[in-house]
């Protein structure tokens, strides 16, 4: 079945769909209604994710040896996201509606909202007898506000007759964003900063105690502290019997990061020192990332809490803009190893009004989503902005030295960032299709099936015994399973018509079966004792190989 032939929005409700009957993603917190813009992913969901993450991690820290890798810290110091300035600037516009209050980005309120205006009309009643009025008319365009006989039949009782209107210059034409859910006026934008907040530490305004209290290098608070040698950890400031803690005590804000890139700039000199590693060199993270998005949408695209894969890697002021242009083509390479195709990839050139000021190049690698052309990953030359922007703020000296040319400075940075949740979603709607499939009478029959790249398929292989209640095959089965599971991900399953068990496996993006049937015991053919059915999930081709060389085909086939 050609999926062209169904609209965006039934594809993207068939993923949504698919996801939940078997187990990629749920909802978080869905017996108690949902928690919005939040998901949890179920026993295949995670598989995917960490195939995708093991990727990654393989191609851009484990085959390269000029990649390190950090796990940094999720709570992180108000300081940080002060000097990076997201405190002051990371915020999305937003706009409320007048009516229901619910609020919105306004940049994804679509730029045909209708436009209203105050128009005056001569209107003819019954008797012919003239009358002026003033009206507000709306449309989906300026002409619409023009339109008499649009006029006529949305506003007017069929007993008048409009006669002629007049728009007043004061207030002709004047276009208002509209709420996409009740039509209401909405207000002007405001900055809505989209970091989480939280308090660190016994953060009781009820609480009076010693204003400061050491903290040892092993996380331990309290009076009964380390001798100062090891309080080099930091303090824990706790406000005063005077000044008891408030919940704007700024000194116990802690935030939950916006990306993972900052802890990589204020790590750089400790990674720098014990990685000792010369320019150009990366840092490589994996990690959650939060952001109170104003308006979650398109399932798990824009979450409140996601996972990201970012790279910053340093290099010399003069390496940028050509680092910029591999990295770009490097993630494009990426992407099409985990079976995205590149015909629904896109390169984005952000220009300059769009990019971040101390951006001098960035590309979106954008993807082809039923709900439209969207960003999965940005590739930016951040100059040397975050590390010198650290730098001043810290008074501490984050610059390099050059050994050979005996120069000191601060190097700058091409980040590819990339989100784990959108690509394990562009993942899932690639892989998306239906087609036909021959049942066990061998009538075709329509079948769902995620043609997901064996390497990132949540399970590898399954393994079938041809009947349940034949106890060498059931046995044979086992034995495969044993053969295979230290390489990959395998299930056993001898439920149902053979048919049914393959179909299960195709909705699930299984890529091979393997069917022990009675050529396997030598029971009819002795040349095929201990050969097995191997089955591939696209073609649905059958092939017969022998059991000890499996493993070899298969993981050949994965990796
Ligand atoms: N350090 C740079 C940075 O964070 P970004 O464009 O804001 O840049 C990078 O985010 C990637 O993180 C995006 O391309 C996207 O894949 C992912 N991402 C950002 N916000 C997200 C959200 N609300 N939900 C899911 N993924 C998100």
């Amino acid at each position: 079945m050609n999926m062209d032939m169904f609209t965006d929005a039934q594809r993207m409700e068939k993923v949504v769909r698919l996801c939940k009957r078997r187990g990629f993603i749920f909802q978080s917190s869905e017996i108690y209604g949902g928690l919005n813009g939040v998901w949890d992913y179920g026993p295949l969901g995670v598989e995917l994710k960490r195939n995708l993450k093991n990727y990654w991690w393989r191609v851009m820290v484990h085959e390269r040896d000029d990649v390190v890798g950090l796990d940094g810290s999720i709570l992180t110091h108000p300081a940080v996201l002060k000097a990076s300035g997201h405190v002051e600037g990371f915020s999305d516009p937003m706009v409320e509606c007048d009516v229901c209050r619910r609020r919105y980005r306004s940049d994804q309120i679509p730029l045909t909202t209708p436009f209203r205006t105050l128009v005056d009309l001569i209107v003819s009643d019954r008797e012919g007898k003239a009358h002026v009025d003033s009206i507000t008319v709306g449309g989906d365009s300026r002409r619409d506000v023009h339109d008499k006989a649009k006029i006529q039949s949305k506003y007017l009782h069929p007993d008048w007759k409009l006669d002629s209107i007049h728009l007043e210059p004061g207030h002709a034409d004047d276009p208002v964003r509209s709420c996409p859910h009740c039509g209401g006026e909405l207000s002007d934008a405001r900055p809505f900063n989209l970091m989480f907040k939280t308090r660190v530490g016994p953060v009781d305004a009820r609480w009076s105690g010693p204003s400061i209290l050491p903290v040892s290098a092993t996380g331990t608070i309290g009076p009964a502290a380390p001798p100062p040698s090891v309080m080099l950890a930091g303090v824990a400031t706790m406000g005063s019997k005077d000044t008891p803690l408030s919940d704007d005590d700024d000194a116990a804000v802690a935030y939950l990061r916006p990306e993972t890139a900052q802890s990589i700039f204020v790590q750089f000199k400790n990674i720098l020192e014990v990685a000792r590693k010369k320019l150009p060199f990366g840092i490589a993270q994996i990690g959650k990332a939060f952001r109170n998005e104003i308006n979650p949408r398109n399932f798990t695209f824009r979450s409140r809490e996601f996972e990201q894969m970012e790279l910053e890697y340093f290099c010399r002021p003069e390496d940028g803009m050509e680092l910029l242009e591999y990295w770009k083509e490097e993630r494009l390479k990426f992407y099409e190893n985990i079976g995205i195709s590149r015909a629904n990839l896109h390169v984005l050139d952000v220009p300059d009004e769009e990019r971040a000021f101390y951006s001098e190049g960035t590309y979106d690698i954008e993807y082809d989503f039923p709900f439209g052309r969207q960003e999965l990953e940005g590739v930016a030359y951040r100059t040397n902005y975050d590390l010198s922007q650290h730098q001043k703020a810290s008074g501490k000296s984050l610059e390099y030295f050059d050994e050979q040319t005996k120069e000191r400075f601060i190097p700058h940075v091409v980040e590819p960032s990339a989100g784990v949740d959108r690509t394990v979603l562009a993942m899932i709607c690639e892989a998306y299709a239906e087609d036909q499939a021959p049942n066990d009478k061998g009538e075709m029959e329509s079948r769902i099936v995620l043609r997901f790249h064996p390497r990132m398929a949540p399970i590898k292989c399954a393994v079938f015994p041809l009947l349940k209640n034949k106890e060498p095959l059931v046995a044979k089965a086992k034995e495969i399973i044993t053969l295979l599971r230290p390489h990959m991900t395998v299930f056993y399953d001898e439920r149902g018509a053979i048919g049914r068990r393959y179909r299960r496996q195709d909705e699930i993006g299984t890529p091979f079966g393997v069917t022990v049937d009675f050529e396997t015991l030598g029971e009819r053919e002795p040349a095929m004792r201990d050969t097995v059915t191997l089955r591939h999930r696209d073609s649905m081709k059958q092939e017969r190989v022998a059991i000890k060389e499996l493993a070899n085909i298969l993981t050949s086939r994965i990796r």
